[in-house]
């Protein structure tokens, strides 16, 4: 891998992926965005990793797609490079991937974080979809996932014009779980996933899965969605070894069987 870096094991069951152009800011070329897709692809099916962190550096989480790239590019070139098939295969990542965001987040790099699970922010993050100044407008995510995070009026007048929001005011809006000082944005992450890899891996995942639904269905479908999965929980030794041990006042040992 050229331009990121992948530690599977960087603590127990959580592994961490750290984007790394740093010259670049991040930007996301196409090299880039396929080997973070054949790692998560992997990290997914490697069962001794239950929970993902994926990162940067302080000074950008990642600064957009890689503008050099497509400035050339004709519309069948982009139609026949269909660099979303690589997003689409991301967003199907089944275990937790939370972003650990410092500096800027812009562009596709926000739409990266977006679609992440969740979002720890350093207090120097910066999140912005300023492709309308450069002639064009968000293609990953961002008239989406920021208008379902924010709102209509304040995504509008973010995509419209390309203005940024401090990591304060995306945790007010509910973009970001929480906000840290930047040397602990990493940490507050990799704990975060530290927490969730403590669980049934099987039960995380068909939560996962479920929350999700949601931005998909109306309520009654998702309702039954959920009641699948919750059904579903019940065919994993992790359900019984999880009632059990409440039952025995103890702590649980999960195995994601
Ligand atoms: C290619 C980029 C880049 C990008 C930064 N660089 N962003 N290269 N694509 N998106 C490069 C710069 O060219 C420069 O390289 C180096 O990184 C450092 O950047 P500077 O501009 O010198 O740093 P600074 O002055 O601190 O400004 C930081 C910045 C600015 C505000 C983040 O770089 C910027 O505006 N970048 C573009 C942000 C953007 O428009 N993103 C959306 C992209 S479109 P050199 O070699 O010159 O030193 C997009 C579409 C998504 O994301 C849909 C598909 C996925």
């Amino acid at each position: 891998m050229e331009f990121i870096k992948v530690t599977p094991n960087h603590q127990e069951h959580v592994a961490l992926i750290e984007l790394n152009r740093p010259k670049e800011l991040n930007a996301l070329n196409l090299q880039l965005m396929g080997e973070l897709r054949d790692a998560l692809k992997q990290l997914d099916d490697d069962d001794s990793v239950r929970a993902i962190v994926l990162t940067g550096n302080e000074r950008a989480f990642a600064a957009g797609a890689d503008i050099k790239q497509m400035a050339g590019k004709t519309a069948i070139d982009m139609f026949n490079i269909d660099q979303f098939s690589t997003w689409d295969q991301i967003k199907k990542t089944k275990k937790p991937i939370i972003a650990a965001v410092s500096g800027f987040a812009l562009g596709g790099g926000c739409e990266l974080a977006m679609t992440c699970d969740m979002i720890i922010a350093s207090e120097t993050a910066q999140f912005g979809q300023p492709e309308i100044k450069i002639g064009v407008m968000p293609g990953a995510g961002g008239t989406q996932r920021l208008t379902k995070a924010l709102g209509k009026a304040k995504a509008m007048e973010m995509v419209l014009t390309g203005k940024f929001i401090s990591a304060e005011e995306a945790e007010k809006h509910g973009l970001v779980n929480r906000v840290v000082p930047v040397e602990l944005y990493l940490e507050e992450a990799l704990k975060l996933a530290a927490e969730i890899a403590k669980m049934s891996p099987v039960a995380v995942k068909l939560a996962k899965e479920s929350v999700n639904r949601s931005f998909e269905t109306g309520l009654d479908e998702g309702l039954y969605f959920e009641r699948k999965n919750f059904y579903m929980c019940f065919a994993s030794e992790d359900q019984k070894e999880g009632m059990n041990a409440f039952v025995e006042k103890r702590a649980p040992q999960f195995t994601g069987k």
